[in-house]
């Protein structure tokens, strides 16, 4: 540490030496600040009125020097005043310089002191699948697995795709079992150009079959409407997949082997499956098909009303009518045979997860959709 020394020798290089051990002093000790504390320690040192090293400066070298080198010494010590003034004032904004980044740092490691380990993680949830979406992607897969191919259509459709070409006639009372929401102002157009809101999927069975020749093997997963008034298993808006088959020699067989087997991926391999007759205008023969109950193993419960069995979807083999309206792209039904097949997304979603509510899936209320999670 700098002592200031008694001067003993007057000659100029003398002088020099004493006055560059001073400056190498005060830059070395100003360079060595590194808090507040540092630097009034150094303030006081170098200008502390009684005892700091300015004040010693006089005491040493001007107090006891000759005096023919008063002049000389007085303006020596006049010259290192503001030198070491300087360093003074430099050396404070140098502590703040320091004292901000170490503010900073101390304030992170205090937020990390902050962190307590015994509280409860931040959940960030991921979504899920919609049940719905969820029950409509594994009917589909399971038809992939079959080799079936996916298909889509308009959710808005004409009266000759939702009806006319489905073998439903103008007037036909078989239109009255789909209560159907027709878009206003339709008028002007002939009926079979009419818009409606699409009550089934089966108009993407016809979309398919103008767009290719048989063979065809396609699921159609879709968004249906109807003119419900909403109940516990009734909804407006609601989703079906659509089966369609087309080839050489499709026999009724075929229909229920595939929907078995379908059913069986859905439900478990214990599930029955039977059909029985019903009618729709698109096929022929048309029939219900029913699953055994899967809450009661077909012994009966109130689920199945004591019956054992669940309805499910609807199904049958092509009218040949239907292949009439695509004649032209190859579907003869002197040829060619098929079987279609249509059911309810929600319906089997209701079985699967034992929902008491149809409307539950449509709420997005979080406490019933997080069960699915
Ligand atoms: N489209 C019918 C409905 O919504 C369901 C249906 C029945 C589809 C028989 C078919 C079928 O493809 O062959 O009620």
């Amino acid at each position: 540490m700098y002592t200031v020394p008694k001067l003993e020798d007057y000659s100029p290089e003398a002088l020099d030496r004493a006055v560059a051990d001073l400056r190498r002093a005060l830059a070395e000790e100003e360079a060595s600040i590194s808090s507040q504390a540092d630097w009034k320690a150094f303030r006081d040192r170098w200008l502390a009125r009684k005892n700091g090293i300015l004040t010693q400066l006089n005491n040493l070298w001007l107090k006891p020097c000759p005096a023919d080198l008063k002049r000389t010494i007085g303006q020596i010590i006049n010259t290192l005043r503001p030198e070491i003034e300087h360093f003074v004032t430099h050396g404070q904004s140098r502590d703040e310089d320091i004292r901000t980044v170490i503010d900073s740092l101390s304030k992170d490691a205090l937020a990390a002191d902050r962190l307590d380990i015994t509280l409860p993680g931040i959940q960030r949830p991921i979504g899920v699948k919609h049940p719905v979406l969820r029950v409509m992607d594994e009917i589909v897969a399971v038809f992939k697995a079959m080799g079936y191919s996916v298909g889509e259509g308009p959710e808005v459709e004409t009266d000759y795709y939702n009806f006319e070409s489905l073998n439903f006639p103008p007037d036909h009372p078989a239109r009255d079992t789909q209560d159907t929401l027709f878009i206003a102002g339709q008028e002007s157009k002939p009926a079979r150009d009419r818009l409606l809101l699409r009550t089934h999927t089966s108009p993407v069975q016809i979309r398919t079959m103008e767009q290719q020749p048989p063979p065809v093997r396609i699921v159609i997963p879709g968004k249906v409407h109807r003119n419900d008034p909403l109940d516990a298993t009734h909804s407006p808006v609601f989703h079906q997949v659509e089966g369609l088959a087309v080839d050489t020699n499709i026999t009724f067989c075929d229909l229920k082997g595939t929907l078995d087997h379908a059913m069986k991926a859905l439900f478990g391999s214990s599930v029955k499956t039977r059909f029985y007759p019903s009618f729709f205008p698109f096929t022929e023969p048309s029939a219900d098909m029913q699953v055994s109950c899967i809450f009661c193993g077909g012994k009966g419960c109130r689920k199945c009303k004591f019956s054992g069995w669940i309805e499910l979807l609807g199904c049958g083999m092509v009218d040949p009518n239907v292949f009439d309206f695509v004649k032209h792209n190859g579907y003869d039904s002197s040829k060619i045979s098929g079987f279609a097949f249509g059911m309810g997304v929600e319906r089997i979603a209701i079985l699967k997860y034992e929902v008491e509510e149809i409307q539950l899936f449509y709420e997005g209320d979080v406490r019933f959709l997080e069960q699915f999670a």
